[in-house]
């Protein structure tokens, strides 16, 4: 019997062993010691990562190698060197090598044609990049696809006039240059140059202008034309015969969230504050934090709350700003109303004689309920809390006021045992704050602790108490809590 006991513990905690080491060894946790998060002076968020297996997520995996400029990140480990990396677009930006280019030495001419592949999380970005050509009398083909070129587009370069005094910096718009977009959602493509003369009808030499002309698909905010791009090498030159491309990425063992979601096991957003957003480019997710979170939603934990006071500029808070998890309040400070993520806009609060004296009324009237029914009881349900809190006391809102009045007056007269039960009160209460006239007015509620309390002779006031946590400016349980004593 004994024994059997203790073999039972043993298997179990082998079990639990053997579990952890399973877990371990598919996923090693990201940012572990041997796996790299920098090269270069790329930084290098999971599920992107350099070294051994399980640093990065399948397909994920980079390599940090000498170039000629020092140690540089790369695709796999393939030639595209990688310039950085955004979690939330689900972007790359990598370096294109060998620019294509056409040059008409007076002997012959030169030509190559580009054949440019990635490998599966990857895909063209058709956002991002646009197939770019400068020259003068150029006529290039950018082919797109998988395995092979199938939609083609390109365009023409056109005469730069004579020493170039038809270009204008700035203007991609024919002459010496020319722009167009391509297909979305392919992972390979072919740049190639053609025969200007088969196209247009042009015997003009343009041999003094410029000898060469470039072809590029790259990131299309990087690109502003230069009258000497199209009558030098310095279009290639600028970057060392590479231009920068947008390749977009996805998490793509899976079609799409709904897919993913269904394995729980795979699910790349392991975030808990993370949300998962079909990718735009192909089969396949990204993941993004939620709303009001920021970090990397690929690790556990890494979306973390946004503390929005702290950022001012990108979070306008003209009141008292409090951070809350996901989110953030931003109120008018006490005595004034209005929109406080608007500069100037809290207003101070201007109170008819008419309503001071209504909430006066009101306001004594449940404070004496309270202290009547005891602290207690009147806190026992929530409710009556959140309704006070909201926008009962309103200037529009007379006839709801009043009724207040009457119910809570209604609660102070009749004997102990035959006044309504809190929770009529509460109903009644709920009633009155869903009136059509409140709801149609949601106002930021009053600050009932600055008024005065003045005529309510009987009942003595102190302030205290603090709670739990409810929003809004005005809560009973958060500040100007009274405790009554009645005269005897
Ligand atoms: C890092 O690599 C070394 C040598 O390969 C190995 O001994 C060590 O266990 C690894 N550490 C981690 C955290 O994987
Ligand atoms: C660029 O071209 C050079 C020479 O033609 C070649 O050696 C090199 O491998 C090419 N680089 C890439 C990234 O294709
Ligand atoms: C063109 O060919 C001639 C004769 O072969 C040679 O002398 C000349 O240098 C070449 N020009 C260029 C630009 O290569
Ligand atoms: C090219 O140079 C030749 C002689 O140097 C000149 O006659 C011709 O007009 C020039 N062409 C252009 C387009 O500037
Ligand atoms: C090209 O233009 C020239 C003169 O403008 C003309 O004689 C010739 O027929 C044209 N060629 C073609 C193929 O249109
Ligand atoms: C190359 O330049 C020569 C001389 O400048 C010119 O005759 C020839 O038409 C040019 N070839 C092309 C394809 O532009
Ligand atoms: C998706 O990839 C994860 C690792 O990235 C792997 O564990 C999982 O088995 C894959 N799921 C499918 C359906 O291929
Ligand atoms: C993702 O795509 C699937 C299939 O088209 C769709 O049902 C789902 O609503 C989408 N999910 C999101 C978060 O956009
Ligand atoms: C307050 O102003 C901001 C900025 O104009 C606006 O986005 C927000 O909706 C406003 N809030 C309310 C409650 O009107
Ligand atoms: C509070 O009041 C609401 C609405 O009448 C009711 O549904 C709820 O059960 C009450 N809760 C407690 C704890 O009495
Ligand atoms: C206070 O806020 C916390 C966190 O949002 C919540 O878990 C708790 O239920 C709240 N308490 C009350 C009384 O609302």
């Amino acid at each position: 019997m004994q024994l059997q006991k203790l073999a039972a513990i043993f298997l179990v905690s082998l079990g639990h062993a053997a579990l952890l080491g399973a877990v371990g060894a598919l996923a090693p946790p990201p940012g572990s010691s041997n796996c790299s998060t920098a090269c270069g002076g790329v930084d290098i968020p999971y599920p992107f990562g350099i070294g051994p297996a399980g640093c990065a997520l399948p397909g994920f995996e980079l390599t940090c190698r000498d170039t000629n400029n020092g140690k540089k990140p790369f695709l796999g480990h393939g030639h595209f060197e990688l310039a950085g990396v955004s979690l939330p677009d689900g972007q790359v930006h990598v370096w294109k090598y060998n620019i294509s280019s056409y040059c008409n030495d007076t002997n012959n001419t030169q030509t190559n044609v580009d054949v440019v592949r990635f490998a599966d999380p990857y895909r063209i970005s058709q956002a991002g990049n646009v197939f770019t050509v400068v020259g003068c009398k150029a006529v290039a083909i950018i082919g797109v696809g998988d395995d092979f070129a199938r939609f083609l587009s390109g365009c023409a370069a056109t005469n730069c006039g004579r020493h170039g005094d038809r270009l204008a910096d700035g203007a991609c718009s024919g002459a010496g240059c020319c722009q167009t977009t391509v297909t979305k959602g392919y992972s390979a493509y072919v740049v190639e140059f053609t025969d200007y003369s088969t196209v247009f009808n042009s015997s003009k030499d343009i041999y003094n202008v410029s000898r060469c002309s470039y072809a590029a698909l790259m990131e299309s905010s990087s690109f502003d034309f230069q009258t000497s791009y199209a009558t030098s090498s310095e279009f290639f030159d600028a970057n060392g015969g590479r231009v920068p491309m947008v390749v977009e990425w996805a998490v793509r063992n899976a079609s799409n969230c709904v897919e993913a979601q269904k394995n729980r096991d795979s699910y790349a957003c392991v975030s808990m504050n993370s949300v998962c957003v079909n990718s735009s480019s192909g089969p396949g997710y990204i993941c993004n934090c939620a709303k009001g979170f920021d970090g990397n939603p690929y690790l556990r934990n890494g979306c973390q709350d946004i503390d929005e006071c702290k950022e001012p500029k990108k979070y306008p808070c003209y009141g008292n700003c409090k951070n809350i998890l996901g989110y953030f309040d931003c109120t008018c400070p006490k005595g004034t109303r209005g929109n406080a993520s608007v500069e100037g806009a809290c207003q101070k609060i201007i109170l008819t004689s008419g309503t001071r004296i209504a909430i006066g009324v009101v306001a004594g009237a449940l404070v004496a309920l309270f202290g009547f029914l005891g602290w207690e009881e009147a806190m026992a349900n929530d409710t009556l809390v959140e309704l006070l809190d909201s926008d009962i006391v309103d200037e529009a809102s007379m006839r709801v006021i009043h009724h207040a009045a009457v119910l809570a007056s209604q609660c102070l007269v009749v004997p102990g045992t035959t006044r309504p039960t809190m929770m009529l009160v509460a109903t009644e209460l709920r009633q009155l704050a869903q009136a059509d006239e409140v709801q149609q007015r949601p106002q930021p509620p009053l600050v009932l602790e600055d008024l005065s309390f003045a005529g309510m002779g009987r009942t003595s006031m102190s302030t205290s108490y603090s709670g739990s946590n409810t929003s809004g400016v005005y809560s009973i349980q958060k500040k100007a809590v009274l405790s009554i004593e009645f005269a005897r």
